[in-house]
Order: C-alpha cells, then sequence, then structure tokens
C-alpha cells in the first residue's frame, strides 16, 4: 500500500472513520509489534496534530513487579516509567478502563511529563482481561477528549495483535 496517509477535514468523527480504515491497512501483514504500535502513533499525530501520542508497555520490574514503560511514542520526550496506580496511565492500568481528563491540574497525581499538556485521554489495552500496555494522548487544550475519542480509540488499540512473546 502507499505509505501517504489520506488527512481530511470535517467532524471528529468524520476524521475517526477515515483514519479507521487506513490503521487497518497499516497493520495488516504486519507481526511485528513495535512497527504497528509506531504507526498507529504516527497516524492519530498526523490526522489529529495532538502534541503527544504514545503507548506505554507493562514489562518486569525487580523479582515480581510489573511497571509501565515508554514504548512507540510521537511527541515531545517523555518520562520513561509509571507504576501501577500513578498518574492517569498507571490509575487506567490498575483499573483496566478508559480514563478521560478534561483538566490534568484538576486530576490528583497526575504525572506532567510535558507543562503544556492540558487534557489527556489514556486507554488500556486488554487481552484475556489483562492489561498489556495503554495508548496515552494528551492535548495542548483543556477539554480535548470526550466519549467519541474514547469509542475510536478502543476501537484502534482492538485492532493490535499481540503474540504471546511480545507481551
Ligand atoms: N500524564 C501521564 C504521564 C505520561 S505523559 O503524559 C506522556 C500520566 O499522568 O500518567
Amino acid at each position: 500500500m502507499a505509505e501517504d496517509l489520506h488527512i481530511i477535514q470535517g467532524t471528529k468523527e468524520e476524521q475517526y472513520k477515515e483514519l479507521i480504515p487506513q490503521i487497518k491497512g497499516l497493520l495488516t501483514g504486519e507481526p511485528d509489534l513495535t512497527a504497528n504500535l509506531g504507526n498507529i502513533c504516527a497516524a492519530l499525530k498526523e490526522q489529529f496534530s495532538w502534541l503527544w501520542v504514545g503507548f506505554y508497555w507493562v514489562k518486569p520490574f525487580g523479582s515480581a513487579q510489573e511497571e509501565l514503560v515508554l514504548a512507540p511514542f510521537q511527541g515531545p520526550v517523555a518520562c520513561t516509567r509509571i507504576r501501577k496506580g500513578k498518574g492517569v496511565c498507571g490509575t487506567s492500568w490498575a483499573q483496566a478502563k478508559t480514563l478521560i481528563v478534561p483538566d490534568v491540574e484538576q486530576f490528583p497525581g497526575h504525572i506532567a511529563c510535558s507543562s503544556l499538556s492540558k487534557s489527556e485521554i489514556v486507554v488500556p489495552v486488554i487481552r484475556n482481561g489483562q492489561v498489556l500496555g495503554v495508548l496515552d494522548v494528551d492535548s495542548t487544550e483543556l477539554n480535548t477528549f470526550d466519549t467519541t475519542d474514547q469509542k475510536y480509540l478502543e476501537e484502534i488499540v482492538s485492532l493490535i495483535e499481540i503474540s504471546t512473546n511480545e507481551n
């Protein structure tokens, strides 16, 4: 397939509806997790121009614990490790649910990787009831994300195929 994305104007819903088939095209036939997470970040960043789009992945920490570790992303440099229950990402992991944060300053324990971030959405990647990682999106504006983003970002992360040796 052509590597160029078709970027459209329109409502948020129209943008997602145009983007999702293109993301499916990018993922089809490619089994490598890093490549696929990278292309999802790039596609979302290019279409929506958000401040930061990226994944944190659950990885072993010490002998018996796990933490989120920075994975493919687009945007400014970011914190590399987040503990379970910490920040928006660690809370989404602990609760295994999407969190929409209209104003990051109102979220207790929010981890400020960039002072430019004003609102945020974090979507867990869940397989067999287990959170394998999270998709985190940050915006420079307040109140950027709503249930439309939740619906389509959850659909996008559901497209990620994860083989057992990569999680
Ligand atoms: N704000 C996140 C940390 C990750 S950065 O936004 C990239 C949090 O509170 O978990």
